[in-house]
């Protein structure tokens, strides 16, 4: 279903690909054709199976929070526990491993990629009301990747045929689902790129996508920080898999201390990451207390709550998909129902795969 989804969003191709630039009187020429929607198979369509194997460890329970929301004890903090896991290494190479991260942190120089400016301008300006669409259409053309996106969404099935130019492209998208393919175009960014741990990686994505998309119908908000949150909520754990990708190759106590690091500190690296890319603290938090949210600062817990919701929600999803149960009930009580308007993260999950496979029969 994940592939799938990753293709049906335009994520197909490569991206380091040039595409030529577009104007909006000239419908864009993608320098390889868009791929077409992939339909699933049988085993992807959305059945609960009949009989489902507990899971007695759901994903949501593994996980650490930030330790505090002060930048330089968090670095300290974490500097810390990296020490302890350096004393436990087992090879030479595992401690190159932990080292790296650790030298990363200290150096504060996470050394990923900039967060695209596109996305960033265009979350400014549509801030302020209604821009021009000149403006809009301006600064799309500056980010070949999103004009691919644009064009590809816009040219599907249920619009009725190709736009006559980028203009009507975006008129017909609207700005909410503009906003949300610009902000989409950093999973397309060199950090998610891991070799020796793609899979893990392509998992971090996909599972950010749907969480993204539920975090935000139970916020009731098509745009801005809950869906931001929800989309990289798990992006810390990058960190880890960038460094031991480098130092790992040949450990074989190497994936359980990969395992260990990336639940006990991909909330607090996921922090960092978002604080380099600029996305303000109520994101950052968010993804910093998305395991336990009732320790954020009270101002800062609603986002944490509704990424929670979101990321329980996918995991039952996806579990079910794969013919595991995870009972949900315990650690959904937890949050507060006003936070959630009502609506179950559950079926809002449900309804959320639905839609993408929809869309891509
Ligand atoms: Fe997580
Ligand atoms: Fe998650």
């Amino acid at each position: 279903m994940f592939a799938a989804l990753w293709r049906w969003l335009g994520f197909g191709r490569n991206p380091y690909e040039e595409i030529a630039s577009e104007t909006d009187s000239q419908p864009p020429r993608p320098a390889t054709p868009v791929p077409a929607p992939a339909a699933l198979s049988r085993s992807e369509e959305s059945t609960v199976p009949a009989e489902l194997r507990e899971d007695p460890h759901p994903p949501w329970s593994l996980g650490g929070v930030v330790s505090t929301v002060d930048k330089d004890r968090l670095l300290d903090d974490v500097i810390d526990r990296l020490g302890v896991y350096l004393e436990l290494a087992e090879s030479g190479p595992e401690r190159t491993f932990i080292q790296g991260i650790s030298d990363a942190v200290y150096r504060g120089q996470l050394n990923i990629p900039a967060f695209p400016d596109v996305a960033r301008e265009l979350d400014a300006l549509l801030r302020h009301g209604d821009p021009m669409m000149t403006q809009v259409v301006r600064l799309v053309e500056r980010e070949p990747a999103l004009v691919q996106r644009v064009w590809t969404r816009a040219s599907s099935a249920e619009f009725g045929g190709p736009p006559k130019g980028l203009h009507f492209a975006i008129s017909r998208l609207g700005f909410d689902d503009l906003w949300r393919l610009a902000i989409q175009v950093c999973l397309q960014s060199e950090l998610f790129r891991i070799p020796g741990f793609q899979s893990e990686a392509d998992h971090v994505r996909d599972h950010g996508l749907l969480a993204a998309d539920v975090a935000a119908e139970l916020a009731g908000e098509r745009r801005g920080s809950v869906y931001l949150a929800g989309l990289l909520h798990d992006v810390g754990k990058l960190m880890v898999y960038r460094h031991a990708s480098v130092g790992l190759m040949y450990s074989s106590s190497a994936p359980d201390r990969v395992r260990q690091l990336v639940s006990e500190l991909h909330a607090s690296l996921g922090v960092m990451v978002a604080r380099e890319w600029n996305l303000g603290e109520s994101v950052a938090l968010a993804m910093g207390y998305h395991h336990n949210p009732s320790k954020a600062p009270e101002d800062q817990q609603r986002t944490a709550w509704l990424v929670r919701a979101a990321d329980i929600a996918v995991h039952v999803v996806d579990g079910e998909r794969h013919g595991l149960l995870r009972d949900p009930a315990a650690a959904l009580a937890e949050i507060p129902a006003d936070w959630l308007r009502g609506k179950d993260p559950v079926a809002v999950a449900r309804q959320a795969m639905k839609e993408f496979e929809s869309q891509l029969q």
